[in-house]
């Protein structure tokens, strides 16, 4: 992997894994904690992960990823076809699986432990769901395109990952990128970002 982090883009895409495998874990471990009867914080630091979640990743890192690295590498190979096409296809299935969380958040903070299982359930299952697009991405398309990608398919790609800005900055909302980790970060125990562990 070390390689890999020579070119800027993926650099970036990288390091926005790390973020987003941050955010998930804390996720984890926030119903984890309430399933076995520990104490939490509020629920508004678990709507904050969904928050960062549907801004950034679902906002600015995957549209990249389809109209610039994906379509890329389609142009050079069509040996990835399939690949990119689940890869795709998740991307809009990790936007309706959010949803159900805030859905089934919402629903437990109405009704209680009896709707627990289903919010627990369901973090979960994204978890594995967005850890294993992770993994396809880092161990299949990355190297992919590593190895295909003109330098000109590279100053195109490293242009639009460069403009991923903090969607916080500048900005009037509550949060910002910051505090919003440093919220998350406090909550997962020690060492923090244990990679993958489902
Ligand atoms: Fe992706
Ligand atoms: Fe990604």
């Amino acid at each position: 992997m070390q390689s890999l982090r020579q070119r800027n883009a993926i650099r970036t895409i990288l390091d926005e894994h790390e973020q987003l495998a941050i955010v998930v874990h804390g996720m984890l471990h926030f119903v984890r904690l309430i399933d076995k009867g520990e104490k939490t914080p509020g629920l508004m630091v678990f709507r904050a992960m969904l928050y960062y979640i549907r801004e950034y990743p679902e906002q600015v890192h995957h549209p990249k990823e389809d109209q610039y690295l994906f379509k890329l590498l389609r142009d050079r190979t069509n040996e990835f076809d399939a690949t990119l096409a689940e890869l795709e296809l998740q991307h809009t299935l990790g936007e309706a699986l959010v949803r159900e969380l805030e859905h089934a958040l919402t629903r437990y903070e109405l009704e209680g432990s009896p709707v627990f299982p289903v919010f627990r359930d369901l973090v979960e299952k994204y978890a594995k769901f967005y850890f294993n697009h992770m993994r396809l991405e880092e161990e299949v398309v990355l190297p992919a395109a590593q190895r295909l990608l003109t330098p000109e398919n590279w100053a195109v790609v490293d242009a639009a990952f460069a403009g991923n800005l903090d969607p916080f900055a500048g900005s009037n909302l509550q949060y910002d990128l910051e505090q919003l980790f440093l919220l998350i970060v406090n909550i997962i125990p020690a060492p923090t970002n244990p990679g993958p562990a489902i």
